[in-house]
């Protein structure tokens, strides 16, 4: 185990040794990010270059189980994950961080959303992974400590601790003490967006995994510049409008940062992006519909699926452009 995951866990109070042998199932929920998570600070501890700012869909998300095993062994979806594929060789080493010697686990994990597809199917697999974690070693650690810890694992699980708007400081402790996702003040906490997912059946997996992109360009792209000046303004821009409760201006700055976040791989030397003929068909019939006068916008992450985002107040109305999409209300809630 690395040192300064050790550190970290003895200043937390989170012992390593079992308390149960086995846990029940731990869910955690998918969180879509307004202002995207993209670049990092540190590699190892996944500390971001940017804040970022993201909503809960209580709704989507992971449900995860451990058991204590003679080997290590991820079953996702009732099917055995190849030990050597990337996504266990992820999961593996966020465990590794996680364990004394001697200690293997059986991982459990059902999603109501596709995995690899730009979901945010690894923020909610790791948030979920973590709250086994917890229960497993009987940890009574409050969900920012827990957001805290599933951030070795995957960035974005970081967000997946709350319910509503959250936030994800960059910080500025070395080790991250100070960089986790974090409830909104009330003041910012407001209803009526809704975001739509496309239908499970439309998915298709993304070519690039976002940590690979991340750090190619962060060396490699011009344009990284420019989307750190981007991404302060737009989280800045974000949180005024949640406190002048301007939906629209949420809609509209979410949709400019998911594009700024993209444009920076058109600076690299190789063909790198995320669209299919169908999420280009799709942006520009929301375009389309934009002109038209309904406030519509849409986000992406490092997957192929367009996310659309509007009042839910026009959800209905809009849901006949948009067959193949569930739509579903924001709620400002606390995670239940
Ligand atoms: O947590 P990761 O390493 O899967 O990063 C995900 C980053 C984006 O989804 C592209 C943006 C975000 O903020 O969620």
């Amino acid at each position: 185990m690395s040192l300064w995951a050790k550190q970290l866990l003895k200043e937390m109070g989170l012992s390593l040794q079992p308390a149960v042998g086995t846990t029940d199932f731990c869910f955690a929920p998918i969180n879509i990010a307004l202002c995207k998570y993209w670049g990092k600070r540190d590699p190892v501890l996944h500390l971001p270059a940017t804040d970022s700012l993201s909503v809960t869909l209580p709704c989507y998300g992971a449900w995860t189980s451990l058991k204590l095993s003679l080997q290590d062994k991820i079953i996702l979806q009732d099917q055995l994950i190849d030990p050597q594929g990337p996504f266990a060789k992820k999961v593996f080493a966020f465990l590794d961080l996680m364990r004394l010697p001697g200690q293997y686990f059986e991982v459990r994990t059902e999603l109501n959303i596709p995995h690899s597809a730009g979901l945010a199917s690894s923020a909610a697999g790791f948030a979920a992974l973590t709250r086994a974690l917890a229960k497993l070693y009987g940890w009574k650690a409050p969900a920012g400590t827990l957001a805290q810890v599933a951030r070795w694992g995957s960035g974005s699980a970081t967000r997946s601790f709350d319910n509503g708007w959250v936030y994800w400081p960059v910080g500025v402790d070395p080790l991250g003490r100070d960089s986790y996702g974090q409830p909104l003040p009330d003041a910012e906490q407001i209803p009526g967006l809704c975001i739509a997912l496309p239908s499970h059946r439309s998915l298709k997996e993304k070519d690039f995994s976002s940590r690979i992109m991340m750090a190619h360009v962060a060396s490699n792209s011009l344009l990284y510049e420019a989307w750190l000046k981007c991404s302060q303004r737009d989280c800045s821009v974000l949180r005024g409008a949640l406190q002048q409760k301007d939906l629209s201006l949420v809609i509209t700055t979410a949709e400019r940062n998911a594009r700024a976040m993209h444009a920076t791989l058109a600076d690299l030397e190789g063909f790198y992006h995320y669209e299919t003929p169908e999420s280009w068909r799709l942006k520009i019939k929301i375009n389309n519909l934009r002109h038209k006068g309904w406030p519509i916008g849409w986000t992406q992450d490092a997957g192929p699926q367009v996310k659309l985002l509007c009042h839910i107040d026009d959800a209905a109305s809009l849901k006949k452009y948009f067959p193949q999409y569930t739509f579903t209300e924001i709620k400002p809630d606390r995670c239940s």
